[in-house]
């Protein structure tokens, strides 16, 4: 049989398969199979000399590496205190939510500060970059713009002793390198290019930034494989509803990762947001039922936001419950024990859980805040607008003490919250009801 010269590749896990098939084996992905040319694979290595391998000890470090601060405090907290030269980060995202006027941004004031920066895109004609500059005021900053997709083109430029500080693409999907067949944006195309980059990168020290849209089941599109290649992976997130944007670090070789930035999309651009609790809380009206405000924590940053609850009678033998911005097994958990540990009755009830804003939150924390929604909404009973919560619940009803309550308790207290219901404590809060159970939670807001 003739050895075929194609094989079949999952857009969304880079498995190679040799037939077609509507499912990727390798990650379960429905339709992601395309056909790509099979590159010319070395049987083994061929003879030749080493040059030897360099080893070294773990004592021999350099101190810590040198940074490049891109003037935007939010995506500076983010890297953990700026770019890191010869490193690569890759910055997903929607398609429209913003990654193009970050960049272009934070590549201005990066050049305004005297680093050489070359900002390729693929995507948009320099025209177009030029006009979106002159809309954000930037266009004297003195950076370098190409549109270009051809890698070979883009590494001329960069892969040279005078490379430039910084070399931003947008995006990898429309760079392809030549000696490959297959078409931009295929696994295969996406993948060599940034091999191609990142090693320029490391080899030359300049800071490299790829831009990666991400498809609609919120896959950086092919380049899952990417994540591995790169040391930072930043996504940039937000809904079509809301005018603000959240930058949020996934993985990270020289900082945290749980960092978040807050920008909000306006007619100049993107403006920091220094008091995010404050924008996540501007909606908020009179004390309604079902209204409850979380003290969280993101990363190192305390954090209020609303959680509101939806509970309704229900017809059907197994009601809804749905989520937007919260786990819904951890709702599931926090209905279960409700209804076991304080008698509260949910399981005839359609629930609905929202975490205002569009934000998401991932601490357990957030369940006595949960919990208190869901029973004001149960009970018709507002929460008065000056209460605060935080504290997580375990399976028998015990309300557990949660990390940096101090902190949490200071940012409620900088916007005006004067009462809190907390986890039992060391410390003593003015304000603050210590709750140790459930029971003790449900008692608490009867007696409101
Ligand atoms: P863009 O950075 O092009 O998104 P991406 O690169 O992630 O695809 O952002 C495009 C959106 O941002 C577009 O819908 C318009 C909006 N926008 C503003 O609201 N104000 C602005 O000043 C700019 C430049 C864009
Ligand atoms: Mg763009």
């Amino acid at each position: 049989m003739a050895k075929s010269s194609t094989q079949f590749i999952c857009q969304s896990c880079g498995a190679a398969h040799p037939k077609w098939s509507g499912k990727c084996d390798a990650c379960g992905a429905w339709n992601t199979l395309t056909e790509e040319a099979i590159s010319a694979v070395p049987k083994g290595m061929k003879p030749g000399k080493s040059k030897g391998l360099e080893v070294a000890t773990l004592a021999d470090y350099a101190q810590a590496p040198p940074r490049i601060a891109t003037g935007l405090a939010e995506l500076d907290g983010v890297l953990g205190g700026g770019l890191v030269t010869d490193s690569a980060i890759l910055l997903g995202g929607d398609p429209g939510i913003g990654k193009s006027t970050l960049l272009l941004q934070a590549c201005a004031s990066i050049a305004s500060k005297g680093h050489a920066v070359l900002y390729v895109s693929g995507e948009e004609s320099l025209a177009q970059i030029q006009l979106r500059a002159a809309r954000l005021g930037l266009s004297k900053a003195p950076l370098t713009l190409a549109a270009a997709t051809n890698v070979r083109d883009i590494l001329s430029a960069v892969d040279k002793a005078d490379a430039p500080s910084v070399l931003v693409i947008d995006s990898i999907q429309t760079m392809f390198v030549d000696s490959l067949d297959s078409a931009p944006g295929t696994v295969a195309q996406v993948r060599t290019s940034a091999h191609e980059l990142i090693r320029a990168a490391k080899k030359r020290g300049f800071a490299l930034l790829l831009v990666g849209h991400v498809t609609k089941d919120g896959q950086i599109a092919g380049p899952r494989v990417l994540e591995h290649m790169v040391d930072t992976v930043l996504y940039f997130e937000g809904d079509r509803g809301h005018d603000y944007r959240i930058l949020r670090a996934v993985k990270n070789r020289f900082g945290a990762t749980d960092e978040i930035g807050v920008f909000q999309m306006g007619d100049a651009g993107l403006a920091e947001v220094k008091n995010p609790s404050a924008l996540f809380l501007h909606e908020r009206s009179t004390a309604v039922s079902g209204a409850a405000v979380f003290a969280g924590m993101e990363g190192t940053r305390p954090l209020l936001v609303e959680i509101q609850a939806l509970v309704s009678p229900s017809g059907m033998s197994t009601p809804r419950r749905a989520t937007v911005g919260f786990d819904s097994a951890r709702l599931s958990m926090i209905l279960a024990v409700l209804e076991a540990r304080a008698g509260m009755r949910f399981s005839d009830k359609e629930v609905f859980l929202n975490v205002a804003g569009g934000m998401r939150i991932q601490e357990p924390a957030a369940d006595v805040a949960a919990s208190m929604a869901l029973i004001s909404a149960l009970l018709d009973k507002p929460i008065p607008t000056t209460t605060v919560a935080f504290g997580e619940i375990g399976l028998t009803g015990e309300v557990r003490p949660v990390s940096r309550e101090q902190a949490r308790l200071k940012e409620a207290a900088a916007l005006g919250f004067t009462r809190s219901v907390i986890p039992p404590s060391k410390g003593t809060y003015a304000g603050a009801q210590n709750v140790a159970h459930v029971d003790a939670l449900v008692r608490l807001m009867l007696e409101a």
